[in-house]
């Protein structure tokens, strides 16, 4: 029996970490914190009086508690205005779907992570987990159905609810229902190691939408060659032979491209607040006078390729003896997944080589590599101002908004040493260093090339990159997708 809704919603947002987040005091109350991740942005974009509803999972057990207190909706003034219900999916289910399989097999098999011989293996604890996704999936699937007014534009996010358009089409057809991958997507070789009817199922879900969308085209010609290969479903192209829509059992589900922008407003004033200045006296004591800073930002993430950097740049000191004691890599790897085995392993790899670095090469007064591992925005901008070069390498990535904000808040210019496979590439590609990831040696000549580039040439690249990664801001991206749902 499904409940009547409270207000029924024009707008609907799906993604499993929403705007907000619960913990529990020790004296016991519960407190509302910022939820992590760039949606909140895009969300608020449409402001509150738009009537959206923001369907979530609650994360842990504080916003277990908050979900169940809060019965159908939480409270507004905890979520910044927004209409945001939480879905109290049991802790296990939510555990197997979210780390078993979202994180464990749907993240790996996009940023192609497996070390194919050892893993992965598709056994009886993968079909226990199977079992939970779809089950987390119905959750939210059921939510959506009762929160939408007739014909709402329903917007759903990534890969942990790709079941979700096709579920939510069978309970409610009148929905216009869109899906985005914030992620890559696999190519078919790979993509099809998932077992066949999981792989089916994932694409049958998502085609279950009027349209599935992707940061790049890139991201989208996967997808559909992914459907082509193993559904045996048509592609439409356009005149230039892009993939535009995917036809399958009768439906056709469009294809649709939108990039995310930097948000340049939020991020030029926020770099020039007092805590940032602050950290920026720090890090230059650390970094020691007349060095040069080469920065990476990132959460400690198996895609993110750090270990690399790392060697590159260990590379560069080996090579170019002239770099010894002129030059720092700021690092800030913040911790992410630690549930996952592999990314406390991986977080342990980065620590050790980094120390390993610091032995081999560090002097009285000079410390080649600062790492920091606790999270803190405010100094990720204050490395953003001072960096000379930017590392960004990631093995593969949807967008990558680091290399975007860089250029945005830079002081004095900042050369980008870039990975081809981060979807931001497209964009950015003329004016920076870009390198295969998986070349150490390539990566550390980069290194040298960003280090040497001439100051004016410097900023002006800087200046254009900041364009381009600012063409599409937050805000349109979001109503860009709106608009193609017919909203
Ligand atoms: C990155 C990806 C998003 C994804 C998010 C999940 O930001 O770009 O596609 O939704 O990670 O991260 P989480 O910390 O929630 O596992």
């Amino acid at each position: 029996m499904v409940a009547q809704p409270v207000h029924p919603a024009p707008i609907v947002v799906a993604s499993n970490r929403g705007p907000v987040s619960y913990r529990r005091q020790d004296d016991g109350t519960l407190v509302a914190g910022r939820g992590g991740g760039g949606l909140v942005s895009g969300l608020g974009a449409i402001g509150t009086d738009a009537g959206a509803v923001w369907v979530c999972a609650a994360l842990g057990e504080g916003d277990r508690e908050a979900a169940r207190a809060a019965g159908r909706r939480l409270d507004p003034a905890d979520t910044g205005g927004h209409r945001v219900r939480m879905l109290d999916i049991p802790a296990d289910t939510f555990a197997a779907a979210y780390n078993g399989i979202a994180n464990s097999v749907l993240w790996f098999v996009h940023h192609l992570l497996y070390q194919t011989p050892l893993e992965p293996t598709f056994d009886a604890d993968f079909r226990t987990q199977w079992a939970a996704y779809e089950a987390y999936n119905t959750a939210f699937a059921d939510a959506l159905a009762e929160e939408a007014a007739p014909g709402a534009a329903v917007l759903v996010q990534d890969y942990h609810l790709t079941l979700v358009p096709g579920l939510l089409r069978e309970r409610r057809p009148d929905l216009r229902i869109g899906h985005f991958s914030h992620t890559p997507w696999a190519p078919p070789d790979y993509f099809r190691m998932l077992p066949d009817d999981v792989a089916g199922q994932v694409l049958r879900g998502i085609l279950g939408g009027d349209r599935a969308a992707f940061l790049t085209h890139r991201w989208a010609e996967a997808f559909a060659a992914c459907c082509a290969e193993e559904l045996g479903a048509e592609v439409l192209r356009d005149g230039d032979g892009r993939a535009t829509a995917v036809r399958f059992e009768e439906r056709t589900t469009l294809l649709g491209v939108h990039g995310l922008g930097a948000d340049a407003d939020f991020l030029r004033r926020r770099a020039h607040e007092p805590d940032v200045a602050e950290r920026m006296a720090a890090l230059r004591a650390q970094i020691g006078p007349g060095r040069r800073a080469i920065v990476r930002v990132d959460r400690t993430e198996l895609s993110k390729n750090i270990v690399r950097g790392l060697l590159a740049y260990r590379r560069l000191l080996e090579d170019r003896p002239r770099w010894r004691g002129k030059v720092v890599h700021v690092a800030f790897a913040y911790p992410s997944r630690q549930d996952l085995a592999v990314y406390r392993d991986y977080t342990a790899t980065v620590e050790r080589v980094a120390r390993e670095i610091n032995s081999a090469f560090g002097t009285e007064g000079w410390e080649p590599v600062v790492l920091h591992v606790k999270d803190d925005f405010a100094r990720s901008l204050a490395a953003y101002r001072l960096a000379d070069v930017a590392l960004v390498n990631p093995v593969r990535d949807g967008m990558n908004l680091v290399a975007k904000e860089v250029p945005v808040v830079s002081d004095h210019g900042c050369a980008l040493v870039l990975s081809r496979e981060a979807g931001a590439a497209a964009e950015l590609a003329e004016d920076a260093l870009v390198v295969n990831p998986y070349d150490v040696e390539a990566t550390a000549r980069a290194l040298h090339e960003a280090l040497l580039m001439d100051p004016a040439e410097r900023a002006e690249r800087t200046k254009r990159l900041a364009a381009a990664a600012t063409a599409l801001p937050p805000a349109r991206w979001f109503v860009d997708q709106l608009r193609a749902l017919g909203g």
